[in-house]
């Protein structure tokens, strides 16, 4: 989904290349266009904005940019078109009818309509269909008043606005998008809209509030809420240990596979030496003695690691547990008073967990969430967050924060002696090592997949689909091994590859093999109760190197974004 990169200084530096390598690691979010706006010129008489945009990916527009000019501001944006097609034109940033004020923007301006007729009214038309340039308009009306834009828009939205007789860049939030502003110790600012585009010096951010509006010249930065003048505090900022590069590896997806091991140890490691976790935890077990129900909310492999703790929550803290899929969770839910909610996100950004945040709220249900980014807006918005420790996760099929969001959740309902955590992590190292030889791609490509499980095992059964249906484009079902034959067995021919996880499927394998579909089954190698969160391995395997034969990239899989900002 878009993201927003940029930056100023206090001289002429490579802000432009700057700002190129920030939209390069926002690339991972989905995009199908890009473009900067900088300043050509540091003395206000001489300058002007220049805008570079392309439609493609950020080498397309590194292309346009070769020895590129320095500039003291610079802002640029990845957009994925949800208003308007995807054209050079219509991508950001968006200029003022003058072409004085440029602006780079994430969410959507819902009363866009209105804001059209009240620029028609003082005779400004637009270039564009886009929501957006609408931003530079009102913003070149407002003037000297443009802290008040949030009274002029609706929506959700974050922008970053610069004009080109002014020193400084404009940041306006409202609603749960995020906007960080980042600093180092070099006298440059960067702002942006996910914190791991900020460069690997940055030593201190500042998250923005919503209705939040800012000016940051090269010297200052100001706050202001609704218009009144506020403070905002500069938080201590550390980059990921995990570096975001694909250390050897071809692709995001085979090099974060391979990352489970190390993200499995440094969870058992922390959640049981941390004393920040230790408080955290007896927090969680302190809300639970007053509660008869657990609501776990997630979408796509977020909610297939709730599907499994709530089974996992169930049967053993004995409170009754649902799952649900974020944007099913409604008003009309019945949700009791004495209930908590647990959301599952690997971004902390996702639009229907959000939403089903407000949901929650609305019944003062207390939320805890298990997110990855603990900078994000869902871990903002919860009373308790729990980091899943992953680092980077870029690839947009999620495999180790899936794997880590099962097992922080398994720790936190029951201790695992010493032994049993050794021995999962052997075997967590063996399945990575023999991924290929548990479940080995098929002879010839088969026309339908099952993949089949009971209890848990179902749950996993469906990320697995999850998995192959995301990066290979095949259509896959994960189903209940036992409720086969209720239906979908009737599918069932030579060209079918049925995938059975767990012990407890005999029937409905040899049901598959009688009807001429080829069967594999990934069995547990001990009784290791957390055996099962490792066995997810050989499917995503499976999944990488079938995209691998079909020539797809698994990282960038068509129609999909990484963290989904929208509804
Ligand atoms: C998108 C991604 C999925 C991810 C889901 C939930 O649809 O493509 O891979 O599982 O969002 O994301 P979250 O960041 O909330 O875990």
């Amino acid at each position: 989904m878009c993201g927003i990169f940029g930056c100023i200084s206090q001289q002429s530096q490579n802000l432009i290349e700057n700002t190129l390598q920030g939209l390069k690691i926002l690339e991972y979010r989905g995009y199908d266009s890009a473009g900067i706006a900088y300043h050509t010129d540091n003395n206000l008489q001489n300058n002007s904005i220049k805008v570079i945009k392309s439609v493609g990916d950020i080498s397309q527009l590194a292309q346009k940019l070769k020895n590129p000019p320095k500039t003291n501001i610079c802002i640029g944006h990845t957009r994925w078109a949800t208003n308007g097609t995807v054209t050079k034109e219509n991508s950001h940033p968006h200029l003022s009818f003058n072409d004085e004020i440029a602006v780079v923007h994430n969410g959507i301006i819902e009363n866009y309509q209105s804001c059209c007729d009240f620029l028609a009214m003082n005779n400004i038309s637009l270039r564009t269909p886009v929501d957006t340039e609408v931003i530079p308009n009102i913003l070149y009306l407002l003037h000297h008043n443009k802290h008040n834009i949030h009274n002029y828009l609706q929506g959700q939205y974050v922008f970053c606005a610069t004009g080109n007789s002014e020193t400084e860049l404009f940041l306006a939030k409202k609603g749960n998008l995020p906007l960080y502003i980042g600093r180092n110790n070099e006298q440059t600012i960067f702002i942006t809209s996910d914190t791991l585009a900020l460069p690997s010096n940055t030593t201190e951010i500042i998250i923005l509030e919503d209705l939040d509006t800012c000016e940051i010249t090269n010297n200052e930065i100001k706050f202001y809420n609704q218009s009144k003048p506020v403070t905002r505090k500069w938080q201590p900022f550390y980059q990921s240990f995990i570096a975001t590069d694909k250390n050897g590896f071809s692709t995001y997806m085979e090099k974060e596979i391979n990352e489970i091991p190390a993200v499995l140890q440094a969870i058992l490691t922390k959640y049981h030496t941390d004393k920040n976790i230790t408080s955290l935890r007896k927090q969680f077990h302190d809300l639970l003695k007053d509660v008869n129900c657990i609501h776990i909310c997630g979408c796509g492999t977020s909610y297939h690691a709730a599907l499994i703790l709530a089974k996992i929550f169930e049967r053993d803290l004995r409170i009754r547990t649902i799952a649900h899929i974020s944007s099913e969770l409604s008003p009309q839910t019945i949700l009791s008073e004495k209930s908590i909610g647990i959301v599952i996100s690997q971004s902390g950004e996702t639009a229907d967990t959000l939403v089903c945040m407000d949901v929650l709220q609305q019944k003062q249900i207390p939320i805890i969430a298990f997110c990855n980014v603990t900078t994000s807006t869902i871990a903002k918005r919860s009373q308790i967050t729990f980091p899943l420790l992953c680092g980077p996760e870029i690839a947009v099929a999620s495999t180790k924060v899936f794997c880590a969001a099962v097992l922080v959740g398994c720790l936190l309902v029951k201790n695992y002696t010493q032994n049993t955590q050794a021995e999962f992590l052997k075997t967590t190292h063996q399945i990575l090592q023999n991924a290929r030889q548990i479940l080995p791609q098929p002879v010839s490509r088969p026309d339908k997949i099952f993949i089949i499980g009971k209890d848990i095992f179902y749950a996993l059964a469906l990320e697995a689909a999850l998995k192959i249906k995301e990066v290979t484009y095949l259509h896959c079902e994960g189903y209940p091994a036992n409720e086969l034959k209720h239906g979908p067995l009737s599918m069932v021919d030579n060209n079918t590859l049925a995938i059975a996880f767990g012990n407890d499927t005999d029937n409905a394998k040899a049901e598959i093999e009688a009807r001429g579909g080829k069967v594999i089954t990934i069995t547990n190698h001990t009784n290791n109760p957390l055996e099962f969160i490792s066995q997810i391995i050989p499917a995503q395997t499976f999944a990488l190197d079938l995209a691998h034969s079909l020539n797809i990239n698994p990282d960038k899989p068509r129609n999909l974004a990484k963290s989904v900002t929208v509804l």
